[in-house]
């Protein structure tokens, strides 16, 4: 019989706010409709932006995400923009059969993004529809040194395989996790109780982590 989940710590989830950018076309919609609506393929060209919410637990936490897909059609970019002030997590998307679509996310997005956005915002550039990696226009190379110099996470996915979703939205729930934005939300949603359990519940992940390191020690000079 498998064993049963165990309970989250706290009883109202934490809201996390991700929104979506960049240019019309890379597939910021089919990305949140494939996490989303898991399934889905099927978009349209968004009008300004909409929103999608979905629970995720992480370790013993209940996260709610709100999630922002924004229009890349520049006609709508002064609308756009009133979003980003919400959100702890920017996700920039270009399609790597596209050369211009990371140009852009140099030139305009990240600008954008740091002119406007949340302080400390967590950055994510993420290249979609890597199914069609043959025609691809982008040096991942090149990608990863920009995203280090900019302290972002890199993923390359495809929404229309469904590959590499599932995880680009683990990573940036941990990133989350971690960041300045938590302790606030932390102490807003949970109640005493649930954030001693979640201070035990680190200690003992720690106490864990030092014992395995420990045999690993032992194991590797034996
Ligand atoms: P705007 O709403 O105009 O900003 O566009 P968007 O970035 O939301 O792009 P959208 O999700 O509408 O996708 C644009 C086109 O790319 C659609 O025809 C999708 O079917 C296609 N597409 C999206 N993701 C993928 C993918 O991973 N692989 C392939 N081959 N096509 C994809």
């Amino acid at each position: 019989m498998s064993k049963p989940r165990s309970e989250s710590i706290n009883t109202i989830p934490i809201p996390c706010k991700i929104i979506f950018l960049g240019e019309s076309g890379v597939g910021k919609t089919t990305i949140i409709n494939r996490y989303v609506q898991k399934n889905k393929f099927d978009p349209e060209n968004t009008i300004a932006a909409i929103s999608f919410n979905k629970k995720i637990r992480i370790d013993q936490l209940e996260f709610e995400l709100q999630i922002w897909d924004t229009a890349g059609q520049e006609q709508y970019r002064s609308i756009t923009t009133l979003f980003y002030k919400e959100a702890s997590v920017c996700i920039l998307v270009y399609d790597i059969t596209i050369k211009s679509s990371f140009t852009q996310i140099k030139d305009y997005w990240y600008n954008s993004v740091k002119e406007k956005g949340a302080k400390d915002v967590i950055l994510a550039i993420i290249g979609n529809k890597c199914d069609l990696f043959e025609k691809e226009e982008v040096s991942q190379d090149e990608v990863k040194d920009y995203c280090e110099s900019i302290n972002a996470i890199f993923k390359v996915v495809s929404a229309k395989e469904g590959i590499g979703i599932d995880k680009l939205f683990e990573e940036i729930i941990e990133k989350f996790k971690e960041s300045q934005f938590m302790e606030e939300l932390i102490n807003k949603y949970l109640n005493k109780e649930q954030r001693k359990t979640l201070i035990d519940s680190k200690k003992l992940k720690l106490d864990n982590d030092e014992d395995n390191s420990n045999k690993f020690k032992k194991k590797k000079c034996c």
